[in-house]
């Protein structure tokens, strides 16, 4: 049976399908020592796929959640060379890279895996998976503007889907409030535009908790292996909505 290369290569835990695909389109993939762009290409088991020189499918799995720190950058590299979140895994021999994006300024839960397919799973915009923020922002929001983000907003045209809110404190001096959002969607900087849209900006931001995971037991800068039962729990929730 020959499969798509960017699917036997997201098997591999490479990357998600959408990463390989650009992995491919860059010249960075060998089959059968051949250089291939072509995205639709098909490969067979019996055939031997590289990357960067490097035979795919050989790693073992492995899956870490770690509290990110603020100002550490969330993708594999930088040109800038700031620090990203791979770095605090210099002894894993693993490629992992993160799952989704946290920003610059934002702390909080980040996974990071070289499991392509849940990556793709959990990061595909059908699959997304319930995310809880806890903002500090500008001013006290009125409950008409949080009823505004529990309805959904319109963005750049398009509405956002309904999000849970929770006021957790006001300081009427400092004219400052600490909300809790939960959200399922993922869009780039989708909480900081959300309290933006109602004349509430973000000051400080942090994720909580992504599924049923949370950042119990750490400090900012610690991970943990993610534990077998947790990594069966996320893909048993995304596995009715996978296709
Ligand atoms: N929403 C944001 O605005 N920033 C993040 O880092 C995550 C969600």
């Amino acid at each position: 049976m020959a499969d798509r290369l960017q699917k036997v290569m997201a098997r591999a835990g490479v990357a998600s399908r959408r990463k390989s695909e650009s992995i491919i389109a860059s010249g960075r993939v060998t089959v059968n020592k051949k250089v291939v762009t072509e995205l639709g290409t098909k490969v067979k088991v019996s055939d031997s796929v590289e990357v960067d020189g490097l035979p795919i499918g050989k790693e073992r799995k492995v899956y870490f959640l770690l509290y990110k720190p603020r100002r550490i950058i969330s993708s594999a590299s930088d040109e800038k060379k700031r620090k990203t979140v791979v770095d605090f895994f210099e002894g894993i021999p693993e490629r992992i890279y993160p799952v989704g994006r946290l920003d610059y300024d934002t702390s909080g839960l980040i996974l990071l895996t070289n499991d392509g397919e849940l990556d793709n799973r959990l990061t595909h915009p059908k699959y997304e998976v319930e995310k809880t923020y806890v903002a500090k922002v500008e001013g006290i929001p009125t409950n008409d503007e949080l009823k505004q983000l529990r309805l959904g907003i319109k963005i750049n045209g398009k509405k956002t889907s309904p999000a849970k809110t929770n006021v957790l404190e006001t300081d009427p001096k400092k004219k400052t409030s600490v909300v809790q959002l939960t959200i399922h969607e993922g869009k780039n900087h989708e909480v900081k535009n959300l309290f933006k849209a109602i004349k509430h900006p973000v000051q400080k931001l942090k994720r909580e908790s992504y599924a049923f995971l949370n950042l119990r037991g750490l400090q900012s800068g610690e991970f943990r292996p993610l534990k077998k039962y947790e990594v069966e729990k996320l893909y048993e929730i995304t596995d009715n909505k996978h296709k």
